[in-house]
């Protein structure tokens, strides 16, 4: 059998990436904004934007306080520039960051160095942070004063003004919710202003403010956050089990599994036909247990291991192996089994269910982030540098009672053949988490379900992908048939189109925008595109390959290499790149 060599080498990953006693050391993502003579360049964390194009400005400031923030704002405002907030992650996949294409008159403010204040209020349960202070900083700051902050996106490389700008998530169906923007209490943002008041201000807004429900999550083109206020709780513990068992009946059990247990949430894997519900619930302090929660997508790889693991991927896409990408995936599977996803007892390994730790340790990871030294041999699986893994993330909004059917129709989809779903279960498989109605606008006006699913991205542009008009053909049941929103800060192009009728505030947030930035100084084309849906101009050959378009003719797709614009196979308005063979001469 061909295959026995790669399934070998597989299991060898696995089983390395189980010792974890390893002195392997991380090497940190890189500075997401590069300078030279010419200019600075900005990328996201993967290093590639949805569209591969670069995004650069001439210059960028660092400013250390709220009054050289404002100073920098009063500048630019006075003289016609134009800025864009940068942080020290750039985790955002699209380019809502970047000014324009034609961007000589624009500055990149970057939050990085503006992290010095996390004022912990423990008599009203409150804490206040610097927009540039990372979100771990904040958690440890926080925990350290006896309290928690209840809800946190699940990767914790991220700055506090960066996550609740585009509005990040954790789950949870309880309280004020998943959505880390709904335990913001207050907020700071600097405006451009006129003449008389400085060309800039500082705007401090509280709950009863009419502007809070924008400013909430604001995707950057109101202003700059300058600080940001969270609500606390008395610390907690989690308790967290997984249960990795069936899909039967999946579609009915997610609201009564989001209904039982506060920080619930979904993995499922439908090539397998395998979910695995997570029960996670708050327990009292004095609950025994050191547990973290150090999910193993977010450790540090071995840069071998990251770039095998992609090469594996690689050549089963050449060799158009289905069954190699279903057998990769049970090996993962497995793995993630066996060691609970990354849960550790005891700081260390696990060692069986439950896991209970504190808030601070369990609510969200990023192990990759951290270089104890100077020794270089492990990163992020994704980094940029190393040739790793490469990835689209597509991230749906629900309401909660239309994914039922959305469930139904992948389900349907995946019977037709279960094979052509095992791309997506080597990564997460569907991600199902909870997110509460929210009053911001730019945020869920209703009880939530959100999905996400990581899958293959090819090196290059032009290359079709094994089986790609399946998750083609989810991806536009999610946004098209049932109305899903996309997550602001994920996505590939196409999922934004008609993104603003999506939301029924969306006139609100942009009477607030005109109010507070009426010469548009923090808006340009890219952010522009996203926040109003626009369609990107013309379509050229090739486009939907990347989910820049969704093809309407052949060509948008790769015909020369057998993929042509067909319908989909369950949702029939979908229209896909699919492989022909037949149709090759
Ligand atoms: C590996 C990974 C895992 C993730 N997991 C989750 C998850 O579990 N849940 C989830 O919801 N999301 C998740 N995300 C998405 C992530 O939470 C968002 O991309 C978040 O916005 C990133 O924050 P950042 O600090 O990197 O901000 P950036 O990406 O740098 O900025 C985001 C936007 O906010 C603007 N901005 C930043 N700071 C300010 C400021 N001070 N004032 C005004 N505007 C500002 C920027 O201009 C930009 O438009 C994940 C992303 C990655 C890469
Ligand atoms: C400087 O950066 C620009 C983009 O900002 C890039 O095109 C150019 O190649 C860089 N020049 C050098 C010498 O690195
Ligand atoms: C400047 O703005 C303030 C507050 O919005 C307003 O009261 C004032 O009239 C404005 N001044 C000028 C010259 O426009
Ligand atoms: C896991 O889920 C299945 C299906 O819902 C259930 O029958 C089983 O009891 C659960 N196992 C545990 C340990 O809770």
């Amino acid at each position: 059998m061909a295959n026995h060599g790669w399934i070998h080498h597989i299991l060898l990953l696995a089983t390395w990436g189980s010792i974890t006693f390893l002195p392997l050391q991380a090497m940190p993502p890189p500075p997401p904004v590069q300078c030279n003579q010419t200019g600075c360049t900005l990328y996201n964390s993967y290093g590639v934007w949805p569209d591969r194009t670069p995004c650069s400005v001439p210059t960028t400031l660092y400013p250390t306080t709220e009054e050289e923030l404002l100073l920098a704002v009063a500048t630019a405002a006075k003289n016609n520039l134009k800025v864009k907030v940068v942080t020290k992650f750039s985790h955002t996949i699209p380019k809502l960051a970047c000014p324009a294409t034609n961007s000589g008159n624009s500055i990149f403010l970057s939050t990085m160095n503006y992290n010095s204040e996390i004022a912990v209020d423990a008599a009203n349960l409150a804490v206040t942070a610097d927009s540039g202070v990372g979100l771990r900083d904040v958690i440890d700051a926080v925990e350290a004063a006896g309290l928690s902050l209840v809800a946190a996106p699940y990767w914790e490389g991220v700055s506090v003004g960066g996550l609740i700008s585009t509005g990040a998530h954790g789950s949870s169906w309880w309280g004020k919710g998943g959505a880390v923007h709904d335990h913001v209490i207050g907020l700071s943002l600097i405006v451009p202003a006129n003449e008389s008041e400085g060309y800039a201000k500082v705007l401090r807004l509280g709950l009863q403010d009419p502007l809070f429900n924008a400013a909430k999550v604001s995707l950057g083109v109101l202003g700059v956050i300058s600080k940001v206020t969270f609500s606390l709780e008395q610390a907690f513990k989690r308790s967290i089990t997984y249960n990795f068992t069936d899909d039967d009946g999946i579609e009915d059990k997610f609201g009564e599994h989001a209904k039982s247990h506060e920080f619930a949430d979904i993995t499922w894997y439908p090539s397998k036909h395998e979910a695995v519900y997570r029960y996670d619930d708050r327990v009292p302090l004095s609950t025994v247990g050191d547990g973290v929660n150090d999910f193993l997508g977010f450790q540090s790889n071995s840069i071998l291991i990251s770039k095998s693991t992609r090469a594996t991927e690689k050549a089963m896409e050449s060799a158009r192996n289905v069954n190699g990408k279903c057998v990769m995936a049970s090996t993962f599977i497995g793995y993630k089994k066996l060691i609970a996803n990354g849960l550790k007892n005891n700081r260390l390994i696990f060692t069986g269910y439950p896991v209970v730790g504190h808030q601070g340790k369990m609510q969200t990871s990023g192990s990759c982030l951290y270089s104890p030294s100077r020794r270089i041999d492990t990163s992020c699986a994704w980094d940029p540098r190393i040739k790793g893994l490469f990835f689209y993330e597509s991230t749906a909004i629900f309401p909660a009672q239309k994914f039922r059917d959305f469930i139904l129709d992948v389900k349907r989809l995946r019977d037709l053949n279960p094979e052509s779903l095992c791309g997506v279960d080597i990564y997460n498989g569907l991600l199902i988490r909870f997110i509460k109605a929210s009053k911001a606008y730019l945020g869920q006006t209703e009880d939530s379900v959100v999905v996400d699913f990581n899958y293959y991205r090819a090196d290059e542009a032009s290359t079709p992908r094994l089986n790609q008009d399946v998750w083609e053909e989810v991806e536009q049941m999610a946004f098209f048939k049932y109305g899903a929103k996309p997550h602001w800060a994920k996505n590939r192009n196409l999922a934004f189109l008609g993104v603003n009728k999506k939301y029924v505030n969306f006139n609100k947030f942009v009477q607030a925008k005109n109010k507070l930035d009426p010469r548009n100084v923090f808006s340009g084309e890219w952010s522009d595109e996203i926040l109003y849906g626009k369609k990107g101009g013309v379509l050229a050959d090739g486009c939907a390959l990347e989910g820049v378009c969704v093809c309407s003719e052949d060509r948008h797709c790769s015909p020369s290499k057998g993929y042509f614009c067909q319908q989909g196979l369950v949702y029939k308005e979908a229209r896909v790149c699919r492989y022909s063979q037949s149709s090759m001469s």
